[in-house]
């Protein structure tokens, strides 16, 4: 090579490196701010209360006397309010950051304020596991330049997230794309408490912060109160997947997925089960069925929110109903009474290390898109599961025609799930958003080859609360297509 030549490429490495770098510093201050909102719970819950209060003062005392039990509701909910925060505490203590947090944050566009906080909170050290490119690991979390970190079968990529705000309206879409485009990945392996593991490393094996510094209330920075939204949609979430009071909407969205997946592949082998890959998995209660039902499975997530959750429930759970929380206390509108309100919720309904997960079940952190178009994919899966998913394409065409490309010849895709697509109506932010109808939705599909098999319609509820006097229903689309083998599309076409 020329020295000229060698120059290039040395300079190209080198803006790769930087760019790499630049990524990983967005995402950093991404997962600060994740984590900063869970810890930022308890206070914005507890300026609720008092507003509530602030209201109930106002009234004149004839209509106090009305509600004279108000005082003491106002305290339950405080005291649910640290249930919540305990669980919170508990899952940000277990977790263990993927990424270097102390990092130089420079370039980042961080107020002055926030940097500075940022800057002496996440500075300290703790033990760690080493982290790998995925390039070189050609594990499952394999961008080329994509990070992904921990060794073996145990291991966690990583990508971040950022959540809409809408609880009545859009339950459904509450957790929005990630903006950073680092990979995650995250492996199970059966039988061992430990289902999944978080690492801690950046790429050069430097340690992170020690993950209970994050957890002093004086590394805590304050986060806008959409944040927090986001982490009571989280508590919503974790009822539909881990608590028996989701089990109506789990056997609405998850069983017909369950027992399509049971007959269509009807005689698994334990020594070479078949695979199926669930994009979007958000706490991982269906990846986790599926692996039960004898598939290597994967989740794909993208949003920390969800993976902090599930990673501890999944991995950190030593007994069923180990936990207490209160997900309905946060809206007072639409209650039978106070009692329902205020009513505990145990999670999570079974213990998912003794559920009987199939060896090689995985959660994948990132986005489905970059993760997936990676060419180590193609024809790679029996199955691909999407459920609530689809629709949170800036592009839906990409989705059908990755799920395509990464399906064996013959593969089965299972969807159910409506088609509220998460960037439309974004008003004034210009989103890229293509808005396909169901019917146009069919016909991308085969043209990406997929035949459909099975087609129904299924109504259920997202994350509704089911004593609530509200409940927001969709009538999802419910498919099963097979992907072809291009013999097969070719003589269907003449
Ligand atoms: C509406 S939720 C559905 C979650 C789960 N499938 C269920 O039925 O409860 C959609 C999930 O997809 C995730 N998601 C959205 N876009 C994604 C992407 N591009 N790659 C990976 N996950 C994504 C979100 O973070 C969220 O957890």
């Amino acid at each position: 090579m020329s020295r000229e030549m060698h120059q290039v490429v040395e300079e190209e490495d080198e803006e790769r490196r930087r760019q790499r770098k630049m990524e990983e510093v967005l995402e950093v201050k991404s997962l600060r701010r994740i984590i900063s909102a869970y810890l930022n719970y308890p206070d914005a819950a507890e300026e609720d209360v008092k507003r509530y209060e602030r209201s109930f003062k106002k009234l004149p005392p004839a209509h106090k006397a009305l509600l004279s039990h108000y005082p003491s509701k106002f305290q339950r909910l405080r005291r649910c309010i640290s249930m919540n925060s305990h669980f919170i505490y508990n899952m940000l203590e277990a977790f263990e950051p993927p990424l270097d947090m102390s990092q130089d944050m420079d370039g980042c566009e961080d107020s002055h304020h926030e940097h500075a906080l940022n800057d002496h909170l996440f500075s300290s050290e703790g033990n760690c596991c080493p982290s790998q490119s995925a390039s070189t690991t050609g594990m499952c979390c394999s961008k080329p330049g994509g990070a992904c970190c921990g060794q073996g079968n145990n291991t966690i990529c990583r990508s971040s997230d950022r959540v809409t705000t809408d609880e009545e309206v859009q339950i459904e879409g509450c957790c929005e794309p990630a903006t950073g485009s680092h990979l995650a990945n995250l492996q199970n392996s059966q039988s061992t408490v430990e289902l999944a593991k978080i690492c801690c490393s950046d790429s050069n094996g430097n340690v992170a912060l020690s993950h209970h510094d994050c957890l002093d209330p004086l590394v805590r920075f304050n986060v806008p109160l959409v944040d927090v939204d986001k982490v009571r949609c989280i508590i919503r979430n974790i009822v539909r997947d881990w608590a028996d009071e989701g089990q109506k909407e789990r056997d609405q969205c998850y069983k017909p997925i369950l027992d399509e997946l049971d007959s269509l592949f009807p005689n698994r082998s334990k020594d070479s089960p078949p695979t199926c890959l669930v994009p979007g998995a958000g706490l991982g209660r269906l990846a986790l069925e599926i692996s039960c039902l004898g598939f290597v499975c994967q989740g794909n997530e993208f949003s920390y929110y969800m993976m902090i959750c599930s990673s501890f429930i999944l991995n950190h759970a030593q007994t069923t109903e180990e936990w207490i929380i209160y997900p309905w206390i946060h809206s007072n509108c639409n209650s039978l009474s106070d009692s329902d309100q205020l009513r505990p919720v145990s999670i999570p309904d079974i213990h998912p290390a003794s559920a009987g997960i199939t060896e090689g079940f995985s959660m994948c952190g990132g986005d489905f898109v970059e993760v997936y178009s990676d060419p180590t994919q193609v024809g790679v899966w029996d199955a691909v599961v999407t459920c609530f998913f689809i629709d949170t394409a800036h592009n839906i065409i990409e989705y059908i025609e990755i799920i395509s490309r990464i399906l064996k010849d013959g593969g089965i895709w299972i969807n159910l799930g409506p088609l509220l697509y998460h960037f439309a109506d974004m008003y004034g932010q210009d989103e890229m958003s293509i808005e396909l109808s169901l019917e146009d939705v069919k016909r991308v599909a085969l043209h990406y080859g997929f035949q459909l098999e099975k087609e129904s319609r299924i109504e259920t509820t997202y994350t509704t609360n089911p004593l609530s006097m509200m409940q927001n229903r969709y009538f999802t689309a419910f498919w099963t297509m097979r992907k072809m083998s291009m013999a097969t599309q070719k003589d269907s076409t003449q």
